[in-house]
């Protein structure tokens, strides 16, 4: 897909992992709904760095853990783009908790953010997306960002890995539902930002990354390398890429 005017929706852009790619994804020539929960300066603050890059930036707030909200989001996409070529669902939550001290909200919390969400945008997004690809002959396209809790028994992470796997095991049933108009993917970021309040400098992150096979965390423009892989080859669905340094081949290390 040329990604030139073509309009991109990307949920959790208004920092970190989403903010990148919402950013690379302008820089392409893309315009962007830059989706956003509760930072709006910090979604106002990217949009401007889009705009600066002379393509168009829509800031828009939603809840995803409510459905109405993404109904609402999406209807505010029709109004102001009409269309809607790539979906970037990278919005989630990340919360560890003892096994015993899971309750049911929590439980409900997760899987609403990081899988059922998902689902919704995705479902969302296919209506618009077979519209707009009538007149045009590459596939739209899904990018689902999961992590290795899909993949492996994260301790502390119980609900978290479950919504994760289950987002890679959706992007697969996707992929086969949707094709072939659209295709979706995954990406599998490992040690990429550390989470806030840890230093990207610091000696913790160091040994983090350094866990890996290749032995050093990686950062935002490895994940935006992979995202413009699954944007340019058309011929790539159902796919779930690890970024990560090759921590997936070794079990849960970090966790
Ligand atoms: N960073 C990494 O190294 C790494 C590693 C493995 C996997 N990943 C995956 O890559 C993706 C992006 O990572 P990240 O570190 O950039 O993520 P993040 O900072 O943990 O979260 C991204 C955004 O999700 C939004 N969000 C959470 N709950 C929401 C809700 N109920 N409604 C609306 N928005 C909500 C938040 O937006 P607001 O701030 O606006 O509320 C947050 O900024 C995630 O799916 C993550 O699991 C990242």
């Amino acid at each position: 897909m040329i990604l030139r005017d073509r309009v991109v929706l990307v949920t959790g852009a208004a920092h970190r992992l989403g903010r990148a790619m919402a950013l690379a994804l302008a820089g392409d020539g893309a315009k962007i709904a830059l989706h956003y929960g509760s930072s709006s300066a910090a979604a106002e603050a990217t949009a401007r760095e889009i705009e600066a890059l002379g393509v168009e930036a829509w800031p828009v707030q939603a809840d995803l853990s409510r459905p109405e909200s993404i109904v609402a989001l999406f209807d505010g996409l029709d109004e102001r783009f009409g269309r809607l070529d790539l979906l970037v669902n990278s919005a989630a939550s990340f919360r560890k908790q003892g096994w015993e001290r899971i309750a049911v909200e929590d439980w409900d919390a997760a899987l609403a953010v990081n899988l059922r969400a998902p689902f919704l945008c995705m479902q969302a997004a296919a209506r618009r997306m077979r519209e707009s690809r009538r007149e045009e002959a590459a596939p739209a396209l899904v990018v689902n960002l999961a992590d290795l809790s899909g993949l492996q028994p994260w301790q502390g992470y119980v609900q978290h890995g479950v919504a994760k796997a289950g987002l890679l095991h959706l992007t697969r049933i996707a992929a086969r539902e949707l094709a072939p108009a659209i295709r979706v993917n995954a990406i599998v970021p490992g040690a990429i930002l550390p989470p806030p309040g840890l230093d990207p400098s610091s000696e913790r992150w160091r040994e983090i990354g350094s866990a890996s096979p290749l032995g050093a965390p990686g950062d935002p423009s490895r994940v935006v390398q992979t995202l413009r892989f699954l944007i340019a080859n058309d011929y790539v669905t159902g796919a779930v890429i690890p970024v990560d340094g090759g921590e997936h081949l070794l079990g849960p290390v970090n966790h």
